[in-house]
């Protein structure tokens, strides 16, 4: 934690109620004093919580979003050369495991007042070889659900919500990672329910989907030393299962903590010449980050950080621009709101814990900045 009162951190994970970092300290030296570290019946626990919590059948505990994702994948059969849509505008985890599959990605572009997935414009990029469409629930806003639900419906494909960035967020009172086939989450230590290290969670309504995950993930074991799948090491961790399901009681409250930080910034920015993205009316928005958009954008972050305030930007560079990817056929498409937004996008501080003043401070800065305080 820094104590510099004139400073404002991008996020302090060290802030939570007294009464939650006691408990997530009896749970690690409970685990510490049983000696058992990977799986087990902590965390089956976790996932039979945060499956209640997101309104599905089951959750299965794995290591990371990404492998959430690629499990997904693997669990609803995709194949070398089958096509999987998503958003330009993500973060690099949402690719990967496509590319991991040998899949195709078809990157589509994003909506200019949410900065989520164009639904039309996934309807357009649908072909005969298309397995699932990922909508991505950026920043914590639910994408267009109702749209990508009934064209895949139609055409009978696969959704796999990339939902790393939306834990307890709904859509129509639906929570994020119930509404498709499967669910990717990520347990990182910044996300809204953070482990202490690396950690993921499928969710999903289709138990033999989720059973063959449970086995993928533990070596293709039905039992021990009964490989009956190619599977491969991909477990949570017994630590980061009890962490985590001691701060899932938490997580309504952290959330409703972030949206009221949300309603400050939306209230006491409106007057300045900043963009933000819309929140839909019929959305639970978790607000994993809170984006702003601003044509000075360099100018403003440097300014922000000369006054102590810590930001980020949530991407600088859309998918099809990384390097890594630049000989790649799917990257030579062109998402001009993707485009043109990543210039723009800079990340205010958001976190449980952020004080009235310190957004005032935020408030102020950015006033300065544009000569109007
Ligand atoms: C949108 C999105 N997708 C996927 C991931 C991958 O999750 P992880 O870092 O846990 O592998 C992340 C998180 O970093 C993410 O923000």
């Amino acid at each position: 934690m820094n104590n510099n009162k004139d400073h404002v951190p991008f996020l302090d994970m060290s802030r939570m109620p007294e009464a939650q970092r006691r408990k997530i300290a009896d749970a690690i030296a409970q685990i510490t004093s049983q000696g058992n570290y990977v799986l087990g019946e902590e965390v089956d626990t976790f996932e039979k919580a945060f499956a209640t919590f997101c309104g599905t059948k089951r959750c299965v505990g794995v290591a990371s979003g990404c492998d959430a994702l690629l499990w997904a994948l693997t669990a609803i059969g995709v194949e070398p050369g089958d096509e999987v849509i998503t958003v330009a505008n993500s973060f690099v985890g949402t690719l990967l495991p496509i590319l991991r599959m040998g899949a195709i990605p078809v990157l589509v572009d994003c909506l200019d007042d949410v900065l989520n997935i164009d639904p039309d414009q996934v309807a357009a990029a649908i072909t005969p070889r298309t397995k699932a469409i990922m909508p991505v629930h950026l920043y914590g806003q639910p994408a267009e659900m109702d749209e990508i639900l009934a064209l895949a419906d139609k055409q009978g494909i696969a959704v796999i919500e990339d939902a790393a960035q939306a834990h307890g967020a709904a859509y129509k009172g639906r929570p994020c990672g119930s509404m498709g086939t499967a669910a990717g989450f990520s347990f990182y230590p910044a996300k809204n329910l953070g482990a202490y290290g690396d950690g993921g969670g499928l969710t999903t309504n289709d138990e033999n989907l989720a059973d063959r995950v449970g086995m993928i993930r533990n070596y293709g074991q039905s039992r021990k030393y009964q490989h009956d799948i190619v599977g491969w090491n991909s477990r949570l961790d017994t630590m980061q299962a009890v962490i985590l399901s001691a701060k899932l009681e938490y997580l309504a409250a952290a959330n409703d903590a972030r949206r009221a930080v949300a309603a400050t910034y939306r209230e006491c920015l409106a007057d300045l010449p900043v963009e933000m993205p819309v929140e839909r009316e019929y959305v639970e928005h978790v607000y994993h980050q809170f984006v702003i958009l601003v044509d000075q954008r360099d100018d403003l972050q440097a300014f922000l950080g000369k006054h102590g305030i810590q930001t980020g930007i949530h991407y600088p560079e859309p998918l099809h621009k990384l390097k890594a990817f630049s000989d790649e056929k799917f990257a030579q498409g062109s998402h001009p709101v993707t485009e043109a937004t990543a210039g723009k996008l800079v990340s205010l501080p958001i976190f449980p814990g952020l004080t009235a003043a310190e957004i005032e401070r935020v408030r102020k800065t950015v006033a300065d900045f544009f000569g109007k305080s």
